[in-house]
């Protein structure tokens, strides 16, 4: 299959990353290397690149796209929530930088077997590795009408939400929806198609990937472990799509750059939090208007940057 994705925000990406001749990083989130080949690029000859990814696919566009770098390059099918496990077993300790560029892909976004976009007609499956957990039409057979509400109101924000679950749940008891052109129909028929700016579906696919990729958790479970393996002076880049990941990636971020935790009616510090972390923007890089205007998926991106402090 051939695998198309324009890497986001590259430029910002690496002028935030600073890679240099020699150096080593981690690509938690590989897709088909498009940030990982300007990484290697700039870290020539001999920097090392650990990726990981949880999509199968990924890996064999990575390893395919990443072919010149040869031993440079250590791809691992997995999902980031690992990331100690594997960068001690590939000696990737004192890195000089870490990126995740979270969510899905252009190629998965494409693909008539992942029903990752509500328009493509296609199973209703949405994991992002197809090997392990619960494909979404089969976590739909599971949620009561509360569990669907909770996951489409907190992940996806949609508008009426207990509406919705109680059409899903009541319909899907009559016929299990396997498809995502079933499940359209329910939201069209619920949500109607309206003049919102974005349609309701949209909404309702990303609550039920982020759900069924355990997405918010594994990501609050990730953060904490990149700071063992930077280097002081070390770089983190995050790009997140929506305000649910980037709300993770804020948090986390604040508290780790800063010192004391205490609430501010302690008059002494009790907590001993140090910073980590010190943010090298404090608000969000977005993407230009050229750069939305040539590639729509990046025009919710926010790239968030950080260097670790010495110990
Ligand atoms: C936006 S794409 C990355 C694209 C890549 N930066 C590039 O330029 O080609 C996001 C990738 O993250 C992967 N992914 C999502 N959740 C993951 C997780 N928990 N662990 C590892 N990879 C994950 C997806 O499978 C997808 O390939």
């Amino acid at each position: 299959m051939s695998y198309y994705h324009l890497p986001v925000l590259l430029n910002e990406v690496i002028a935030g990353l600073s890679p240099k001749r020699g150096e080593s990083f981690i690509d938690c989130t590989i897709g088909g290397g498009g940030h990982a080949v300007a990484i290697l690029q700039r870290t020539a000859p001999l920097g090392r690149l650990l990726g990981l990814d949880c999509d199968g696919q990924a890996i064999i566009a990575a390893r395919e796209n990443l072919t010149p770098f040869k031993e440079r390059v250590t791809l691992i099918n997995d999902s980031y929530l690992y990331l100690t496990d594997h960068a001690l077993a590939h000696s990737f300790t004192e890195v000089a930088g870490i990126l995740f560029d979270l969510g899905f892909s252009s190629p998965q976004l494409a693909d008539p077997a992942r029903g990752f976009s509500f328009q493509i007609k296609a199973p209703l499956d949405l994991r992002y590795n197809t090997a392990a957990g619960t494909p979404a039409w089969q976590m739909l057979t599971q949620w009561s009408v509360k569990e669907l509400t909770e996951v489409l109101r907190d992940y996806g924000e949609v508008p009426q939400a207990g509406r919705l679950a109680r059409a899903i749940i009541n319909e899907q008891r009559l016929v299990p929806l396997t498809t995502t052109a079933e499940l359209l129909a329910i939201v069209d028929r619920v949500q109607g198609k309206g003049r919102r700016s974005l349609p309701a579906a949209t909404l309702v696919w990303q609550a039920l990937r982020i759900a069924v990729n355990n997405e918010l958790k594994q990501l609050q479970e990730t953060l904490p472990q990149t700071l063992p393996l930077l280097a002081p002076g070390g770089r983190l880049a995050i790009i997140s799509f929506h305000s649910g990941e980037d709300r993770v990636v804020k948090n986390w971020l604040r508290r780790e750059s800063t010192d004391c935790l205490c609430p501010p009616s302690s008059p002494i510090c009790r907590c001993g939090h140090r910073a980590s972390l010190k943010l090298i923007t404090q608000r969000p890089i977005t993407p230009s208007a050229a750069e939305v205007k040539n590639n729509s998926r990046a025009r919710s991106a926010k790239l968030r940057l950080a260097v670790k402090l010495p110990d």
